[in-house]
């Protein structure tokens, strides 16, 4: 099958294999935003006086029954097919003539894909929120349904202070909020319209630019078209900060969970379903679900250096080896859910150890207790400090084991709402609405 760009000469099988690479495959993650670009660009060059209304009517009728088809699974980038973007521009040629082959005017397949790329990452990142707030939600409501129940603190993993399984959900779901404060940045910078760069320089064509952005519900645009292909890597990066913001959070989660659910702490437990059994050990119930997500998840904090590794140095302008970085952030998307929704899934199931702290080696988490309720009734602390180290060491420490810690952020004030309150702060400040209602619009 010929290239959009073919003019006599076939280009050798595998110069073409090798360069075509996964984007068949790829690509068609990115059809419907394909066809949302040609969308909004069509109205704008018809609005420019380089398209008749007529073939306007004819390319966007054929152009949202693409859309449909891809929205139904009923699309695919045909073999000898480079991209998605040839794939739509020949189904329309194919379906409607000579208007289909008008749409190209003005732009580049390196506009189109910085456009696509804009409008999927964008939708995967809403997406992305969504999870988080759901995780986030459940955190908060284990946070508060546990938050009597005590738990050992630790320092150098040695036994350490009291903690509880309120302040340990809740740490968690606070930490989410801070990564949404990252993805916020990754959604504003992605949220700019690169379309009109062309193949990176601008075009002749008086290009309305302003048109095209706001009927595709962007922010606003990357107004310097240099800058605008500049973005190809550079969204790519920042976006996988972000994802590895998130990932380091359910990471560690992941890890306090096979920790804590080792017979050595058996501070929480999971339904013998949600475990995996060994094929030897007949005891065995391991926690696999939570070692996959800590391996996805630390994987997924090499995306950042993967993406600057192969941008690093790249001068302005495209460069054909951009097309890899599919590759990296597609998966990546794919990841980060599955393991944000294990983790809710796995923990509407978890039970709490109620009764950690009765096992008496744990009994030295209450010195700091003992001390400081010693400087309460007076005595100086370096003094208290030395009186239960010897009441330890001559093994005459009794702890009361009541706590009473009320300051804010601590066990007995978790501070909860506010944790709330600003994770409401973070979500409101990303306006899918307006996104939502352009897209809309333009399919309608
Ligand atoms: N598949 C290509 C990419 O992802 C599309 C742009 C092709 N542009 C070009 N000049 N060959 O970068």
């Amino acid at each position: 099958m010929s290239k959009l760009w073919q003019k006599t000469t076939n280009v050798d099988k595998l110069v073409e294999n090798f360069t075509v690479g996964r984007d068949r495959e790829l690509d068609n993650q990115m059809a419907a935003f394909d066809v949302l670009g040609s969308l909004a660009h069509t109205t704008m060059l018809q609005s420019i006086g380089l398209m008749e209304s007529d073939d306007l009517a004819l390319v966007q009728k054929e152009l949202k029954s693409i859309y449909a088809d891809i929205i139904n699974g009923d699309f695919e980038i045909q073999e000898g097919v480079e991209d998605v973007h040839s794939q739509v521009e020949m189904l329309l040629t194919q379906r409607i003539g000579d208007a289909g082959k008008k749409i190209h005017s003005g732009r580049s397949r390196n506009d189109q894909v910085l456009v696509d790329l804009k409008l999927f990452f964008r939708h995967q990142l809403k997406e992305v929120v969504e999870s988080v707030q759901k995780l986030f939600t459940l955190l908060l409501e284990l946070s508060e349904k546990h938050k009597e129940v005590l738990l050992p603190g630790y320092t150098h993993l040695q036994v350490a202070m009291p903690s509880s399984f309120g302040l340990w959900f809740g740490a968690y779901a606070e930490s989410l909020v801070d990564d949404l404060e990252m993805v916020l940045a990754a959604w504003k910078i992605t949220n700019k319209n690169p379309l009109g760069s062309a193949a990176g320089y601008g075009s002749s064509f008086p290009l309305n630019r302003t048109l095209t952005t706001q009927l595709l519900g962007f922010d606003s645009l990357n107004y310097n078209v240099v800058y605008a292909q500049m973005g190809r890597g550079k969204t790519e990066r920042i976006i996988a900060q972000a994802l590895s913001t998130i990932a380091a959070t359910i990471a560690k989660m992941a890890m306090d969970q096979c920790l804590y659910l080792s017979q050595n702490f058996a501070f929480v437990s999971y339904p013998e379903n949600l475990t995996t059994g060994s094929s030897i050990m007949p005891h065995k119930k391991n926690p696999d679900v939570w070692e996959i997500m800590r391996g996805k998840c630390n994987r997924l904090q090499a995306l950042p250096n993967d993406v600057a590794m192969m941008t690093t140095n790249l001068p302005s302008g495209y460069h054909r080896e951009l097309q890899l970085l599919k590759e990296l952030l597609f998966p990546a998307f794919t990841d980060i859910q599955d393991c944000l929704s294990m983790a809710a899934f796995m923990l509407q199931n978890v039970t709490v150890n109620t009764n950690i702290l009765d096992d008496p080696k744990y009994s030295y988490l209450f010195s700091v207790e003992e001390v400081n309720r010693a400087v309460l009734n007076g005595t100086p602390f370096r003094d208290a400090y030395k009186k239960i180290g010897l009441d330890i060491e001559q093994g005459n420490f009794n702890p009361d084991k009541n706590i009473n810690h009320t300051h804010e952020g601590s066990i007995g004030n978790l501070l909860n709402e506010q944790i709330s309150a600003s994770m409401n702060k973070v979500l409101i400040s990303f306006d899918f609405n307006k996104v939502e209602e352009a897209i809309a619009k333009l399919v309608g």
